[in-house]
């Protein structure tokens, strides 16, 4: 496993504009974040690279403390797009290496090859421009095919994770292989925030329904991600590193049986899904 460390929770960019993604990237970042996610798909990475740059200019903040993770597109998984494709995600971030690039889908159908694809990824680790390698939206049998395809370790996986999509199956599998969950869509897309159990356990500890979310899945050892626009939200979301519940309200939320999923793009989800 790599010695990289990550830090209690990190910010999401899905749909953020570039003006607004580099808002909260620099916002988020003076509120004490460490880990921007963001993908080749979400047409932002160079507002998360000015807000970066502007960071960094600032002294504020130095590269070696900040991780930075994006995904290659699900149209770039040939090996030799994914090869190009880091290397315009580099220049858009402004950044000489990314700390975790992830295959964004296993999208067989266009092309991702658990032995090709990750041949490449490996090859971008070897030159220094990736230091971590992650998959997004796999099965524990898919993670297990890569792991046995590529000649560097899984570093993480990101799927969605939230009271209504528990993942208990696969936080087992992750922590006997020792790789780091990474949890997207935290709050269910703000969609598990009107949940009567989780609204309940939010009132009687006097912290917000996000906090409720996020604190339970800090508590699995997971790093949720969640997308934040304003600075109320960023800040709210931040303070969730510094609180816990009681053992009973960990209990409740593992008990919510509501199983929902938000995220399914058609085409490349993987077909467990649909099961
Ligand atoms: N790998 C993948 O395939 C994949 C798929 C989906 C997402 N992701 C990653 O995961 C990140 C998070 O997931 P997501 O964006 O789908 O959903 P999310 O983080 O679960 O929810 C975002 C929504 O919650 C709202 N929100 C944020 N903080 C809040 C708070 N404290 N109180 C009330 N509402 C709050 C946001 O509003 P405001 O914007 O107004 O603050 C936004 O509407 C994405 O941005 C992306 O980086 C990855």
């Amino acid at each position: 496993m790599s010695l990289m460390k990550l830090p209690k929770i990190g910010l999401g960019t899905w749909k953020l504009k570039i003006k607004e993604a580099k808002f909260s990237t620099i916002e988020a970042m003076k509120i004490g974040y460490r880990f921007i996610d963001t993908a080749q798909s979400y047409g932002n990475e160079s507002g998360v690279g000015e807000g970066l740059q502007e960071i960094f200019e600032s002294g504020i903040i130095k590269r070696k403390d900040t991780i930075v993770a994006t995904k290659v597109h699900p149209l770039k998984v040939r090996p030799k797009l994914t090869l190009k494709s880091a290397i315009k995600s580099l220049k858009k971030l402004k950044l000489d290496y990314i700390d975790i690039l992830y295959v964004h889908y296993p999208a067989y159908v266009l092309g991702y090859s658990h032995k090709k694809t990750l041949r490449a990824f490996s090859q971008l680790v070897d030159e220094g421009k990736i230091k971590n390698i992650g998959v997004s939206n796999f099965t524990p049998q898919m993670i297990e095919e890569a792991q046995e395809a590529c000649d560097k370790p899984i570093f993480a996986i990101q799927i969605e994770h939230h009271p209504y999509l528990q993942q208990k199956p696969m936080q087992q599998f992750l922590r006997e292989e020792k790789i780091n969950l990474i949890s997207y869509s935290p709050l269910g897309r703000g969609k598990v925030l009107n949940n009567a159990i989780i609204k309940e356990i939010a009132e009687r500890n006097k912290i917000s329904a996000a906090q409720v979310c996020l604190v339970w899945l800090m508590d699995k050892g997971a790093v949720p991600i969640p997308k934040a626009t304003s600075l109320s939200h960023l800040k709210e979301n931040f303070a969730a590193c510094n609180m816990q519940l009681s053992e009973e309200d960990y209990q409740k939320i593992d008990e919510i049986s509501i199983y929902r999923r938000f995220v399914h793009p058609p085409v490349v989800s993987p077909n467990e899904w649909k099961k």
